[in-house]
């Protein structure tokens, strides 16, 4: 991985100030011209909205508002009070998760938020509730899973056994129930195959599949008409640094296709992504505190590990990864260093879970230099566990 210079300048600016260096350093410009891109090439009728669970940072969410992204895919009262106060609008918001309160629901019932996207029965019962109650009539989308699933995926969200949506066994068991509800609009469907997906065939396999089901639904239900459908997210990145990413240009070219093919041109279709728009805008940099050698193999210890970078060991998969040389002063005589080996990177917690990387090949280490990890500007501070052990917060900088 090539460091951008901006970055390798902020922290040799920082270090001067003499603290370790732990921190985030984002730059949203890569993906400002990502959303103006998905922007420009997606078939007509498209919408991109920014799933902030990816990265909530304000700056975030500043850059997707910006660049013209339609909205915010949310999954909590607290992302919908953040992108509220980013300069978004309730009927910006389109709410997804298996799990919403009855709370949540109210809010989003009484601020006149776009669509909720119904995971179960008891949830459209739920809402319907909330909403006759409130006297309003609630656009929802219902979220299948699919009986599909996209092996080579980071995490599945269909296919199996899941706690996200309906079965697409059970969908005309359930849907004439919610078609049913008063309060609720049935506006279509939701069908988010897999996350982290570099596979452009396998996400338009999963196209293809929903909208056999919206022609399902009305050819057997009355009046009901898909006219929204969410392909969720999961454009992927290149972690391993394959060379192959992901390619947008043919996901546009193969939804326009299928929208012609299946006659659904004047619908609309939101897109909700995190990963993609968000991992190349953010690097978490970590100070190396110390290097040991342990039954052969050195072992870097940083000073910050899953607690501020927890994707990594999560998902057991390496981060693309470079060194920041800061030529600091030994502290003794014979202090162990990196010199072209393979070695493993953790942080300081009293784990072994605390990976930060494994079996990665490094040039040239030394105790005092910055590991640099690279695509964490999405899972990256969010989905850390950031209590565990009560170090001092990453700080968050935006160039
Ligand atoms: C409902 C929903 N939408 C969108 C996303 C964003 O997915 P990705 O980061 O793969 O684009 C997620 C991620 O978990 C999700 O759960």
């Amino acid at each position: 991985m090539q460091i951008p210079s901006a970055v390798e300048q902020k922290l040799r600016q920082l270090a001067k100030h003499g603290a370790t260096l732990n921190c985030y350093i984002y730059d949203t410009a890569p993906m400002r011209s990502k959303i103006a891109h998905l922007t420009e090439i997606m078939p007509a009728g498209v919408e991109v909205f920014y799933a902030m669970k990816a990265n909530p940072h304000a700056s975030f969410l500043k850059a997707a508002l910006e660049s013209g992204a339609r909205g915010i895919e949310i999954a909590s009262l607290g992302e919908a009070e953040k992108a509220i106060e980013a300069g978004f609008s309730p009927a910006q918001l389109i709410y997804t998760g298996p799990g919403k309160s009855p709370e949540e629901l109210a809010w989003a019932v009484s601020h006149g938020i776009r669509t909720v996207h119904i995971e179960s029965l008891t949830e459209a019962h739920r809402l319907n509730a909330i909403a006759a109650a409130a006297g309003h009539t609630q656009d929802i989308l219902l979220r299948i899973n699919a009986d599909f699933d996209i092996h080579e995926a980071q995490t599945t969200f269909s296919g199996g056994s899941k706690k996200f949506g309906v079965d697409e066994e059970q969908l005309d068991h359930i849907l004439p129930q919610i078609l049913a509800l008063d309060s609720l609009n049935f506006r279509g469907l939701h069908v988010y195959a897999a996350s982290g997906v570099l596979n452009v065939a396998d996400l338009l396999k999963n196209c293809e599949l929903v909208f056999g089901m919206a022609q399902h639904i009305e050819q057997t239900y009355n009046g009901a008409v898909c006219d929204t459908i969410d392909f969720g997210g999961g454009f992927g990145v290149d972690y391993l640094e394959t060379g192959h990413d992901f390619d947008p240009q043919a996901y546009a070219d193969g939804l326009s296709a299928l929208i012609k093919r299946y006659g659904f041109g004047g619908r609309t279709f939101f897109l909700e992504l995190g990963r993609y728009l968000a991992a190349d805008s953010g690097w978490f940099c970590t100070e190396i505190l110390d290097i040991k050698t342990s039954r052969g193999k050195k072992q870097v210890i940083c000073a910050g590990g899953i607690n501020h970078f927890r994707r990594p060991a999560a998902l057991a998969i390496n981060h693309p990864l470079a060194i920041v040389r800061m030529g600091k002063q030994t502290l003794f005589d014979g202090q162990e260093r990196i010199d072209h080996e393979s070695v493993y990177f953790g942080g300081p917690l009293c784990t072994g879970a605390d990976k930060l990387a494994n079996d990665v090949a490094i040039d040239a280490a030394d105790i005092g230099d910055v590991a640099v990890f690279g695509l964490a500007g999405a899972y990256g501070l969010s989905m850390s566990n950031l209590e565990f052990l009560s170090h001092e917060r990453p700080a968050e900088i935006v160039l």
